[in-house]
């Protein structure tokens, strides 16, 4: 294996922190090579990087997060954001024609986003250090963008919470890559398919699962019999919330311009 092989195959998202500060010459190092080291379209670069490390901001980002202990524990909280504010202005301030207020430009930045975020986490990584991703932000994404005072077709996409490792988990599994890479065409996995793909981790993921008391007390409570009822259980990914976040999603969408968008508002 090449150092890369080996850094990727040692993933593992960090949830308990030490609290021991990041130096912010680091941090600063690792976004760079994160936008240096990620394609763009059209090099437009069209996301931006928030870091919370104020404590009391953290705290109210925690509660955006679900509460979730590792925004507390981290020194360090990044949000990762699709953004076309700038270069809009810039097309504005040049007297070229605007774009990017619209769903193509949204998917363009949310790409770009993604990508450098990435990027960030195997650099962390490549420190020693430990990052977890909050899929948190997506349901908040409305009072995030207004906590961090983003612009107009400006929406958070992603955040990671990054620091010093106090825990040291298993590796977690991956489906087979036989079920996920295809060869010309797509191949839909038969129910054997189903079997090869899903099989280890209803067995190994359920385990893992209950092994948690609290995890173990929430699907007793709720009646859980499987590891396929769990995922759309009210404790993991509920079908309710995601339709209900759904539509504060495509509302933000709306309100910051990347549907239907207007103008751009000119806030300096
Ligand atoms: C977009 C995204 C959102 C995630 N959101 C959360 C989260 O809110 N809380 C959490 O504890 N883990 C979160 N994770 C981490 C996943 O649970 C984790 O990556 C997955 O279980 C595989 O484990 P591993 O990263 O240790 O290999 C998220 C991961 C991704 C990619």
């Amino acid at each position: 294996m090449n150092a890369y092989s080996q850094l990727l195959n040692a993933h593992r998202s960090i949830r308990q922190f030490k609290s021991e500060a990041i130096d912010p010459a680091l941090v600063e190092r690792i976004c760079g090579d994160a936008i240096a080291g990620g394609s763009s379209s059209g090099n437009l670069n069209s996301l931006s990087i928030v870091l919370t490390r104020d404590t009391e901001r953290k705290r109210h980002l925690y509660e955006l997060h679900a509460q979730q202990d590792m925004v507390l524990q981290a020194p360090l909280a990044i949000t990762f954001c699709a953004d076309f504010y700038r270069t809009r202005r810039w097309l504005s301030a040049r007297g070229a024609r605007d774009n990017f207020n619209n769903l193509i430009g949204y998917h363009i930045a949310a790409f770009d986003a993604i990508i450098v975020a990435q990027n960030a986490c195997l650099g962390f990584e490549s420190e020693g250090l430990g990052i977890c991703y909050m899929g948190t932000t997506l349901h908040s994404m409305q009072a995030i963008a207004e906590f961090l005072q983003l612009p107009p077709t400006c929406v958070p996409v992603t955040s990671i919470v990054v620091g010093h490792p106090a825990e040291d988990p298993p590796k977690r599994d991956r489906l087979p890559l036989s079920a996920i890479l295809h060869d010309e065409t797509y191949r839909r996995p038969s129910d054997a398919g189903l079997d090869l793909a899903f099989g280890k981790r209803e067995v190994d993921g359920w385990r893992r699962y209950l092994s948690t008391p609290r995890i173990k007390a929430l699907i007793d409570e709720h009646g859980i019999r499987s590891l396929a009822e769990f995922y759309t259980s009210k404790v993991k990914y509920e079908p309710e919330l995601f339709q209900r976040d759904s539509q504060s999603l495509l509302r933000l969408l709306h309100a910051s311009d990347f549907i239907d968008g207007g103008p751009l508002e000119e806030t300096p």
